[in-house]
């Protein structure tokens, strides 16, 4: 059996420097050229069978074993945020106004660390790696397009596994729940049309602006009225614009933000209630609504087998009371997309150390994180493969 905490500590430098290098390079959504370069590189040199170009940015490799059994997919996503980086760290963002403030330039360095493990590793291996280093996470575009450009066939994976380092969990600690774990999000937008002209004479008009009034606060019913409180959700109205001038009523208002939630089917029904709200309201003061609506995410839910395993795979590298309860988040993660046709597990390693002042959300521009964290997420995710391929 080998020793997954050994092996990861080994690999120490090599991670870090990686993800020092990501950080120092960071590439946001659909851009993330150079990246996949050294991703595809080192897969290459580790003697994997590498295609590039998938989802226009993203990486596939096949580590082959040395004989049959099934196909784990590891995803990682390589894409950094249009944010400017205020951390004064000597791998400090080389390129302004781009920042790797989530923590893939982690996620991608990890996975080339299971990637070198199991190439030293590879005539134990019954089965397959399939390795998926996606673009584009952070606009919920990334893995949808990696699919469509067939990603989860040839070969189909069994199971797919992934993680994401959390800052709001302390370095050390592990959250690996069952069900959904990270909601799914969606956008919308409603213009509301009536009749402009002179604010001082509106019977001449049809104002839509106290339409969209009505409308946002009939919003707000959706989760209270409209949705099971066994069910969790959110809709959130953002982004209001009418007209620019004092004295003008708009010929249209538009109104629009997200929605959250933990099944497609609250998805659905929230979608159709903001259909049905809006329509209602502008109908009966002689106005239309048309509306827009963006499904980015659905959400990503763990199958109870592959957490389970997991855990007990985890229990050997961390120990039972560092196992914390994983509340799922409202935060979106297009890894829903791989797990929603391939069942998987996708789970939290801590990464925050409050000391050293490492404990900035996510997104937020002095957002770093403990890099101990590094060798501990390898070992983990190389263990949770393992069980698979080789059982
Ligand atoms: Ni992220």
């Amino acid at each position: 059996m080998i020793d997954f905490k050994n092996e990861a500590e080994a690999l120490r430098e090599k991670v870090i420097a990686f993800r020092r290098d990501f950080h120092q390079h960071p590439e946001i959504a659909f851009q993330e050229v150079r990246t996949s370069s050294i991703v595809a590189d080192e897969l290459r040199r580790l003697g994997l069978e590498v295609q590039t170009g998938i989802g226009k940015t993203g990486v596939v490799a096949i580590l082959e074993g040395n004989s049959d059994g099934p196909t784990v997919l590891v995803r990682a996503d390589m894409d950094a945020l249009p944010i400017q980086e205020e951390n004064q760290t000597e791998y400090v963002s080389q390129h302004p106004g781009k920042m790797h403030a989530c923590g893939h330039d982690g996620h991608t360095a990890i996975a080339l660390g299971v990637a070198n493990l199991f190439a030293k590793y590879r005539d134990h291996i019954k089965g397959r790696i399939k390795f998926v280093f996606q673009p584009a996470e952070e606009i919920g575009s990334g893995a949808t397009a990696m699919i469509k450009d067939g990603a989860l066939e040839n070969p189909r994976p069994d199971v797919s596994l992934g993680l994401h380092l959390w800052n709001t969990m302390p370095l050390g600690t592990l959250g690996v729940a069952d069900g959904p774990v990270m909601a799914g999000s969606s956008s919308f937008s409603v213009t509301i049309t009536g009749k402009g002209g002179h604010a001082a004479i509106p019977h001449e008009c049809i104002d839509p602006v106290p339409v969209a009034a009505q409308i946002i606060l009939a919003l707000q019913t959706i989760v209270s009225r409209s949705i099971s409180p066994q069910d969790n959700a959110v809709v959130s109205v953002t982004k209001l614009s009418a007209s620019d001038a004092y004295n003008i009523i708009p010929e249209q208002v538009t109104l629009a933000g997200t929605f959250r939630f933990f099944k497609v089917e609250v998805r659905d029904v929230i979608e159709k209630r903001i259909r049905e709200i809006a329509t209602g309201i502008a109908t009966a003061s002689n106005c239309t609504a048309d509306f827009w609506f963006h499904h980015a995410t659905i959400p990503v839910v763990n199958h109870p087998d592959v957490s389970a395993k997991a855990r007990e795979a985890f229990k050997k590298l961390v120990p039972q009371e560092l196992h914390v309860h994983q509340e799922p988040t409202t935060g979106g993660e297009d890894m829903a997309f791989f797990m929603h046709d391939v069942p998987g597990m996708f789970f939290f390693v801590g990464s925050a150390n409050a000391e050293r002042g490492l404990n900035y959300g996510h997104h937020h521009p002095k957002f770093d994180f403990d890099e101990d964290v590094l060798p501990l997420s390898v070992a983990l995710l190389a263990s949770a493969v393992a069980d698979y391929v080789m059982a």
